[in-house]
């Protein structure tokens, strides 16, 4: 092997694929592993990093790994599971409880090499379900944690044995939220496992160039181009591996867009040279006929899914290269959150992963050199391939597009636990000052790296940033079947809300995307564009105020990669210019923002 290598052994949990990401930064190749895998295939590396995992180690809901992975003569470091695994291994103990999710603060019990040039207490990003509460021999507690300033010690968040050479996080330091999460890996590769920095993006892009036409040979792709950050960086890299005559783009209006996009698109590809290549398909019927009457958010995303493979290969025949291969630019994240590697759960079935596409892969008919990456890597990537910045930069727009965000009822008010989720809403969030509503419908979430598909909560009140905040987590983290919480923007609290019946339609949509130009103009205009991940508008069936109209909720978001994510603190200024022009649009009567962090709300509603 040309570079230093680590393994990172992937348990299946939402980071593994982000924890080799994080390596690589620090310029050491990072390769994934799978638990099973035989010791010998651990031979080129000089550490090994345990992931985390769906699975719940106190239950022994993992106990068919390799666990002669454990006896390899190099530095092994655990996180969240892999750190339980690591403890329980070496004679400590893992017991169900402890849960945590979201931001605690670490504590350090001294100094330590994994955390040279780190403060005593710093931000960590927790998500689990089981804790270490014994440590075996030979090991010490390098560090505690708590989840607010006046919560108990959780013991043992960092663990470590330096005879041994092992060490578990009970945290996960390869989130962005864990602040001085990237030192610590840093101090792990470069300084524990002692590899040399040698591996670059520059080196990626060549070897993937190389992986393309391998893979391609003498064929050709025909790619599906929505226009996203991610399709745009896909067509540049396969125009640069097989030239613009071996690639044909698609770019399909699903009547899922955004306002006046698909035009827009269509210049971008013009603009990089792809205008020859460049067809176009306005399939809007297809999609809405597809969609009619569905509201299940997961079958939702499996018809819109099919539809595009059905469009994409009704075009493929009409041109007559039915023999290309199908490309299509996604990213890693869609491919975990789908449950794509084997051990992780589905969260959302991405739109490029239903199972029409999956047989494709199974069969070597699809091309996707962005697979491997993270979206700030798609970025890096776009620019080293010369597309402009504003294009590179833009806000992630997903696959689906207004189709999960734009929520669809029968009209039925859903208020499965209300008996025991209502009681505890209301005791918490008197206690923080605040007034709460649990709205009968539900949204996707993500708890302890599994799906969650569970109920937000309105919250209203007059509260500071900071508080409410707090009250969110505490609410997220201990009242059953609250996955998200929402804030009231409209002039009064709502007292009930009366789901109404409402499907994927043309109007709807319509509605949806003068919602959002509003608020894309918006975050223009007050310089906030770049300053957020993203934020998308959502369209929700409730009747807040009994005159039949919508809901219309706000989710600004931070985000470096998606897997996790913070709400942001829109200034009054901006959210005054919203109330005003999203609640004098016709049929929106009720309008908040969504203050949940990713976990346990993922950034889409669907
Ligand atoms: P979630 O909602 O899972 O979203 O927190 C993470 C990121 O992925 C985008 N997203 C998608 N992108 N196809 C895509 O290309 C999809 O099916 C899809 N679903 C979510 C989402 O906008 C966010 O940036």
């Amino acid at each position: 092997m040309k570079h230093d290598a680590v393994a990172v052994v992937d348990f299946g949990g939402q980071y593994a694929h982000l924890i080799a990401t994080k390596v690589r930064r620090h310029g050491v190749l990072a390769e994934i592993r799978q638990p099973e895998d035989d010791v010998d295939a651990f031979a080129p590396y000089r550490g090994v990093i345990l992931s985390g995992s769906p699975s719940l180690a106190s239950q022994g809901e993992e106990q068919d790994w390799n666990k002669e992975i454990l006896d390899l003569d190099v530095p092994i470091l655990g996180f969240c599971f892999g750190h339980q695994e690591i403890a329980a291994h070496y004679g400590g103990t893992v017991e169900h409880g402890g849960r945590q999710w979201g931001k605690a603060a670490l504590h350090l019990t001294g100094p330590h090499a994994l955390f040279a040039g780190q403060p005593e207490v710093q931000p960590v990003w927790m998500s689990h379900y089981d804790s270490v509460t014994a440590v075996g021999e030979g090991f010490t507690e390098l560090g505690y944690s708590k989840s607010a300033d006046d919560a108990p010690d959780h013991r043992f968040a960092a663990i470590g044995s330096d005879t041994l050479r092992r060490y578990g996080f009970q945290y996960h330091p390869e989130v962005d939220d864990t602040v001085y999460g990237d030192d610590m890996i840093a101090n792990f590769v470069l300084g524990i496992c002692g590899c040399k920095p040698t591996w670059s993006m520059e080196a990626y892009l060549e070897e993937e160039i190389e992986k393309i036409r391998r893979q391609v040979g003498e064929g050709s792709v025909f790619l599906l181009a929505s226009g996203g950050v991610d399709s745009t960086v896909a067509a540049a890299l396969l125009g640069r591996a097989l030239g613009s005559d071996r690639l044909h783009l698609l770019h399909i209006d699903n009547g899922l867009m955004r306002k006046d996009e698909s035009a827009q698109v269509l210049q971008i590809f013009a603009a990089l040279g792809f205008e020859g290549s460049t067809h176009f398909v306005d399939a809007s019927d297809t999609f809405l006929k597809a969609l009619e009457g569905l509201v299940e958010p997961e079958v939702k995303r499996r018809a819109i899914g099919d539809a595009f493979v059905q469009v994409f290969q009704a075009k493929a025949k009409e041109l007559g290269i039915e023999d290309h291969l199908l490309g299509q630019g996604t990213i890693y994240p869609d491919t975990i959150e789908t449950g794509g590697t084997r051990r992780s759960g589905t969260i959302k079935t991405h739109h490029n992963r239903v199972p029409v596409i999956e047989q494709l892969i199974q069969e070597g008919k699809v091309v996707e050199p962005l697979a491997e990456l993270y979206k700030v890597e798609v970025r890096e990537l776009g620019e080293m391939l010369g597309i402009d910045h504003e294009m590179v930069w833009r806000h992630p727009f997903p696959g689906p597009g207004l189709g999960v965000r734009l929520l669809c009822s029968e009209g039925r008010a859903d208020r499965t636990g209300f008996e025991v989720l209502e009681p505890a809403l209301a005791a918490l969030a008197a206690r923080h000052g605040l007034e709460a509503l649990a709205l009968p419908i539900r949204s996707v979430g993500v708890k302890a790296d599994l799906r969650a598909y569970e109920h937000p909560a309105l919250l209203g009140g007059d509260l500071s940033w900071d508080a409410l905040l707090e009250a969110v987590a505490v609410i997220t983290a201990d009242v059953p079947g609250i996955n998200r919480c929402i804030y009231n923007l409209a002039p009064e609290m709502p007292h009930q809300a009366t789901p109404v019946k409402a499907y994927a339609t043309r109007e709807r949509l319509d509605l949806l995307r003068e919602a959002d130009a509003i608020v894309m103009q918006a975050l223009t205009r007050h310089g906030l564009y770049h300053e957020i991940w993203q934020c998308p508008t959502v369209l929700v069936p409730l009747d807040l105020d009994d005159t039949g109209g919508e809901l219309v909720v706000l989710r600004p978001v931070h985000s470096r990669r998606a897997m996790t994510a913070q709400p942001v603190r829109l200034p009054d200024a901006i959210l005054g210019d919203l109330r005003r022009d999203l609640l004098a649009l016709p049929g929106v009567t009720g309008l908040a923002l969504d203050v949940t962090s990713k976990p346990p709300g993922t950034i889409e509603w669907e």
